[in-house]
């Protein structure tokens, strides 16, 4: 703590708190643009965070991407031993299997020596498809906890770069330029003034369920994905954001 009040990040964190109206941020030392260590160190300060919300029922929604693989790879068993279960928050999202929810939910059980669920759920289904899929018992019990966990854990990405990033059909990708999205989470595209441009059909967590929950991590940083942070902060969710200096900087900025 000593250390961060050298290096201004307590000033920078209550800037933001102040400016975004947010009860709980936290900056790390850094720009992930430039420097890849930066990530990590976001996810050892999330990782933190998530312990220290842990509140008996304990089931933590993962969403996907890079930054929420370094919060996986930061993850370490729980000194209190506490039973941990993981689940994806949403489908897939035309992400590679390595950004995809599932694959950080298991890596970050592994790592917490925890439990997970994985969703086997494609993405692209027919309704009659998706509506017997999903009364199945056991994917209809996981949806459930999916929608209501007690903590959700997700990135924030800039719109353009999750569109190419992901399968995106040309239909989508065009509605997601021409309405001039710039920021992106959980499969959520919005727009400078945090209107819905887009939402990429997948089941698993919505925005309004996001809404009614006290426990949310957006976990984002690097410059270039300020506007993101920005747009997404305009959702007005009730959500502890963690990053770093070089995202924070260009925040305040203005
Ligand atoms: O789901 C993806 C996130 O919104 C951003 O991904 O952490 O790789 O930038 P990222």
């Amino acid at each position: 703590e000593m250390m961060k009040d050298v290096l201004g990040l307590t000033l920078l964190e209550n800037k933001l708190m102040e400016r975004f109206n947010l009860t709980k941020v936290i900056v790390v030392s850094g720009d992930s643009d430039q420097s890849p260590w930066v990530k990590k160190e976001m996810g050892r300060a999330c990782v933190t965070c998530i312990k220290e919300r842990l509140n008996g029922k304990n089931i933590v929604a993962v969403t996907g991407g890079t930054t929420l693989a370094a919060v996986a790879e930061m993850m370490t068993p729980d000194s209190k031993n506490r039973d941990i279960l993981f689940v994806p928050a949403r489908g897939g999202l035309g992400e590679t299997v390595e950004n995809q929810a599932n694959t950080i939910c298991a890596k970050m059980a592994e790592r917490a020596s925890g439990n997970y669920r994985l969703l086997h759920v494609p993405d692209q289904l027919s309704k009659d498809a998706y509506q017997s899929i999903i009364a199945e018992p056991h994917i209809k019990e996981l949806l459930e906890m999916m929608r209501s966990p007690s903590m959700v854990v997700h990135g924030i990405g800039d719109a353009k770069t999750m569109a190419e990033r992901r399968r995106t059909s040309e239909q989508d990708f065009n509605k997601i330029e021409k309405g001039n999205a710039v920021g992106e989470a959980f499969g959520y595209y919005f727009d400078q003034e945090g209107k819905i441009i887009h939402k990429v059909q997948t089941v698993g967590i919505q925005i309004d369920d996001i809404a009614e929950m006290s426990n949310v991590m957006a976990v984002a940083g690097g410059a270039s994905k300020a506007k993101a942070i920005k747009a997404y902060l305009k959702q007005s969710l009730d959500s502890v954001l963690i990053t770093d200096e070089g995202a924070a900087n260009e925040l305040i900025r203005d």
